[in-house]
């Protein structure tokens, strides 16, 4: 059984996908063991509550920089044998060190089809915008693995979504989040499952 950490900043609605495949059995070879988050008030923390799963609030506040926030962050992560870290809606860029101690065990879910709209700035509804204004007739969302750079790791699972006419970024989010909550859960699926495997900068399903 993979022991999962999901870290929140937000609403948490990803969050509740991966608790929900998880009670349905959709996700039978891993299972949460502990929410984290940045933000005290993180609805994402509630849900998990909620769930009867263990959370921690970690606040930037207490800590002197980056990283030792990391540091800390990433001894709780061992102190509990974690395989897999989901970042879902999690608003901080982690530290290279982080990032080195964990290669390959970082999910992170994007709304938008990558490498198009994503980097420095690009989260939420800046995102949604951003495509709107390009004109792209297709958007969507990625789950990919977590590398040095800004949204650039290998892609795991992409799902498309029609921009119609008359979108709004709001309308687009909207429409996106529901795919975005069937590719986060397909994607822990497989990782639980070892069914992923990083090629160069390919994912294989195996
Ligand atoms: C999701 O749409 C996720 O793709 C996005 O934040 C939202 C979090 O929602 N992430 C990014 O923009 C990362 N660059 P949630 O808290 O309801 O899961």
């Amino acid at each position: 059984m993979k022991r999962i950490a999901v870290l929140v900043s937000g609403g948490g609605t990803n969050l509740q996908a991966l608790i929900d495949a998880i009670k349905n059995n959709y996700i039978t070879e891993g299972y949460i063991e502990i929410v984290f988050s940045n933000k005290k008030d993180a609805y994402g923390l509630e849900r998990a509550i909620k769930s009867g799963i263990k959370t921690m609030f970690l606040d930037p506040k207490e800590f002197k920089s980056r990283e030792e926030y990391d540091e800390y962050l990433s001894g709780k992560m061992n102190s509990f044998n974690i395989d897999l870290i989901c970042l879902a809606g999690y608003m901080r860029i982690l530290t290279e060190k982080f990032l080195d101690k964990f290669k390959g065990k970082i999910m992170n879910i994007h709304p938008a089809l990558l490498p198009s709209f994503g980097g420095p700035g690009m989260y939420g509804l800046n995102v949604h915008k951003a495509v709107i204004e390009s004109g792209v007739k297709i958007t969507g969302c990625t789950v990919h693995f977590v590398n040095k750079g800004v949204d650039t790791g290998p892609i795991i699972i992409q799902k498309c979504v029609a921009v119609d006419d008359n979108d709004t970024p709001e309308t687009l989010q909207k429409k996106i989040l529901e795919y975005e909550h069937k590719a986060y859960p397909e994607a822990v699926k497989l990782f639980t499952e070892n069914r992923l495997k990083i090629v160069d900068k390919r994912v294989r399903i195996i």
